[in-house]
């Protein structure tokens, strides 16, 4: 069974498809953490004109193995994932390594922003999360202060936005809803609710899916 978990920064689809991974025992990806990584290797180019260049080397040559979770979730190496994310080479230099995850035997979740609609249109089920604004910044902030972060909520506030809106332009992208997509916003939903919700759509889907 493959699950995509797409929507924008900070909505909790990175939790939730945690989630769903241990419920149904499958392997989880969060594919932001490739571009992050990208984002991350060419920090010290940002303003140079060969970004483009060894950001497209930076994805061409990345392993995943080397992938350190730690250092990549900070508002700065978001803002760097989503410039370097809009590049169309890089794109296509992480698709394999998504497409393969994907196709493993057993099935896996994963989660990003164009998984429904690039990565795997074909998924079993497809989960497009939302939340509103303010709810996503509060819950990045939190996740940054349990790191030992300092948060200015409102430049946090703007990041997020300066973000989304630079995914949702992004030419290369496919980030939206795919049309098969079950939309479920969790800005009123703990993390528990959140979780209980996705499952009771996905176990739908799949037993209607076995009947026909
Ligand atoms: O999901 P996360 O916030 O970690 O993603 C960081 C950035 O990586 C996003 O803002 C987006 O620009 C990019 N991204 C992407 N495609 C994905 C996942 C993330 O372009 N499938």
């Amino acid at each position: 069974m493959i699950i995509a978990v797409d929507g924008p920064a900070a909505s909790g689809k990175g939790t939730l498809a945690e989630g769903l991974a241990k419920h149904y025992g499958l392997p989880h990806l969060d594919t932001g953490l490739l571009y992050r990584a990208v984002g991350r290797a060419v920090e010290a180019y940002e303003d140079k004109p060969e970004f483009e260049q060894r950001a497209i080397a930076a994805a061409q040559t990345l392993d995943a193995a080397d992938i350190e979770p730690e250092f990549l979730v900070t508002a700065k190496v978001g803002n760097l994932a989503s410039k370097v994310a809009v590049i169309g080479a890089v794109r296509h230099a992480l698709f394999d390594f998504q497409r393969e995850f994907a196709e493993q035997d057993g099935g896996a979740v994963l989660d990003g922003r164009d998984i429904g609609t690039k990565i795997c249109p074909d998924a079993d089920v497809k989960l497009f999360i939302e939340a509103d604004s303010k709810a996503r910044m509060e819950r990045r902030a939190r996740q940054f202060e349990a790191r030992g972060q300092q948060v200015d909520r409102y430049a946090l506030y703007h990041q997020i936005e300066e973000r989304d809106a630079r995914d949702m332009a992004n030419p290369n992208g496919g980030f939206y809803q795919a049309a098969d997509a079950h939309l479920l916003d969790t800005t009123l939903l703990g993390i528990e609710a959140a979780l209980r919700a996705a499952v009771a759509i996905i176990d739908e889907v799949m037993e209607r899916k076995s009947k026909q």
